[in-house]
């Protein structure tokens, strides 16, 4: 069940697969941002997006408490938060074909060549990430690390069953490659150069 103010939701037990609209009070297209940091991504798409269902997922608690708190704060009734391990979730507790987008920015990149295990683009994730998106469905991606971009889009491209498509799309949200979340705001600000990549899951 949703706590704080309805907002934040529990993990699902071990070995159970859950459909994220479960989440939500209605049926109705489900996206989920993994590492959703402060919340300001989601925020601003639950406020101008009414009819979709957000799922942020994060780890940190601080984050986690912040942005559920944030959620609250606006009211929001189409926002879940989870605090959990998105690799994890992605790789055991989801059902396919359940997610209408996957949003994924600016995750940590990593950059020890000895931590590059620890990274969230890996082969297997992406395998079943791209099963629980529907068919139609959008992965956005953007990173500021070079090097990181460089693996995910080698990561991305072992992937069949994705079709590269335009970053920018303003029937979905995405204006002059703006994507808003606090990483974004923070970065453009210090000048950092943006990698972008999106693809569809094939029909
Ligand atoms: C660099 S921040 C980016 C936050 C946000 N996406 C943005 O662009 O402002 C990366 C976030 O991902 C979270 N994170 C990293 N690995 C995670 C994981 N496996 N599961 C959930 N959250 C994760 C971190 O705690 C952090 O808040």
């Amino acid at each position: 069940m949703p706590t704080i103010d309805g907002i934040t939701v529990s993990p699902p037990d071990a070995d159970v697969r859950i459909d994220p609209v479960s989440y939500f009070g209605s049926p109705g297209p489900v996206e989920l941002e993994i590492g959703c940091g402060k919340g300001g991504f989601l925020l601003r798409r639950a406020r101008e997006y009414s009819q979709l269902r957000l799922l942020g997922i994060e780890w940190a608690n601080k984050y986690y408490r912040y942005a559920a708190d944030r959620m609250a704060r606006w009211g929001l009734t189409n926002v879940r938060i989870m605090r959990t391990d998105a690799r994890n979730f992605v790789l055991h507790h989801l059902v396919p074909d359940c997610l209408a987008a996957l949003h994924t920015y600016h995750p940590d990149p990593w950059p020890k060549k000895r931590h590059h295990k620890r990274r969230l683009f890996q082969p297997d994730f992406v395998a079943a990430a791209t099963v629980a998106l529907q068919p139609g469905g959008r992965w956005a991606i953007q990173t500021d690390h070079a090097d990181y971009f460089a693996w995910i889009t080698e990561v991305m491209a072992g992937q069949e069953r994705l079709e590269p498509i335009d970053y920018e799309d303003e029937a979905f949200g995405i204006v002059d490659n703006q994507t808003q979340t606090n990483y974004e705001i923070k970065y453009l600000r210090e000048g950092r150069h943006f990698y972008r990549l999106a693809f569809r899951k094939k029909g």
